[in-house]
């Protein structure tokens, strides 16, 4: 939804801009392509984005390879305090899940690793090896949205007692057995998912980064954020709607609302048919497009 996300962002070529997901930078360019003496500042927490950032020689264009809960700070050390819009694709890019090395992807084996800065030390496998069977179970259920969670970390514990779990076929062929028969692929994607976003710390990571889109974007400005997962849309748009990721919008004294977005559409943007042919990703992708007060 690329063509969607850089409309949704109604760029001002004199304006600054921030994207929090540089991964392959494939909105990056397109949204530098629309500055004129305008800014963009991107963010990745990997490596490899950061080696595919240094081929933009833009004098708009600045990289930062951190975090994005730590965007304002980053902005901050960067001289910015306002910005007219900012960018989220969340989740992992093509390159990340099309790189064997790295154990994102169920297609083909790997090390149990799912990091995506690669300088923290946790790991997938350090999960399936060392975490409880109740947090094992926890995970599944509200990360993976498993039918079987219990199930699926009772297996990982007794498979784990003969033989730690070190390479994304061991986690395969442990669960297998338990896997719908003919969706094991989907099966298998929902356990992946799980231990990235506990690997990765996301929902933690999306909620301290939305309470900062609050205080840095400027009124009238763009707040652009394409989930895949049910947990990630619901903080964005509790967020959005509600001023917080969690709980109810709070009023002032004279029962007026205190939050720094109205939403621009009620309904999340979703990929057309086109475009979940070709990228299957693409079908639980949910586009939500704020404008600050
Ligand atoms: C779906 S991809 C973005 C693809 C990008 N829009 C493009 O056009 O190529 C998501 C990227 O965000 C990065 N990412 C995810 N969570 C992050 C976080 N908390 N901080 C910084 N980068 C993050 C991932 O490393 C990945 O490269």
């Amino acid at each position: 939804m690329l063509k969607e996300c850089i409309e949704a962002l109604e760029i001002d070529p004199e304006g600054t801009y921030v994207d929090v997901t540089f991964g392959g930078g494939g909105h990056s360019r397109k949204i530098v392509e629309n500055l004129n003496s305008g800014r963009l500042l991107a963010f990745d927490q990997d490596e490899d984005a950061r080696i595919e950032a240094e081929k933009i020689k833009d004098r708009s264009f600045t990289f930062c390879q951190a975090n994005f809960m730590y965007m304002k700070r980053y902005l901050k050390l960067n001289g910015v305090t306002t910005v007219n819009g900012i960018l989220a694709d969340l989740g992992i890019s093509s390159h990340q899940i099309d790189s064997p090395e790295r154990g994102f992807s169920t297609r083909f084996d790997g090390p149990l690793d799912m990091r995506m800065d690669k300088s923290i030390s946790l790991t997938a496998a350090e999960i399936l090896n060392e975490y409880s069977e109740e947090q094992l179970h926890k995970i599944f259920g509200m990360y993976g949205e498993l039918k079987n969670a219990k199930t699926a970390s009772r297996l990982i514990a007794q498979r784990r007692v003969t033989m730690p779990l070190q390479r994304t076929e061991d986690l395969k062929a442990t669960l297998r057995p338990i896997a719908p028969r003919g969706k094991e692929n989907k099966y298998f994607a929902q356990v992946f998912q799980a231990l990235r976003i506990e690997v990765n710390e996301e929902m933690k990571a999306l909620e301290d980064f939305l309470h900062q889109c609050g205080e840095v974007i400027a009124s009238g400005g763009r707040l652009v954020v394409m989930s895949y997962h049910s947990l990630e849309d619901r903080m964005v748009k509790n967020y959005i709607n509600k001023g917080k990721v969690f709980g109810e919008v709070e009023k002032d004294f004279f029962g007026n609302e205190i939050k720094p977005f109205e939403a621009v559409n009620r309904k999340p943007i979703e990929a057309s048919e086109e475009e979940t042919e070709e990228n299957s990703r693409a079908r639980s992708a949910k586009l939500r497009v704020a404008k600050k007060l």
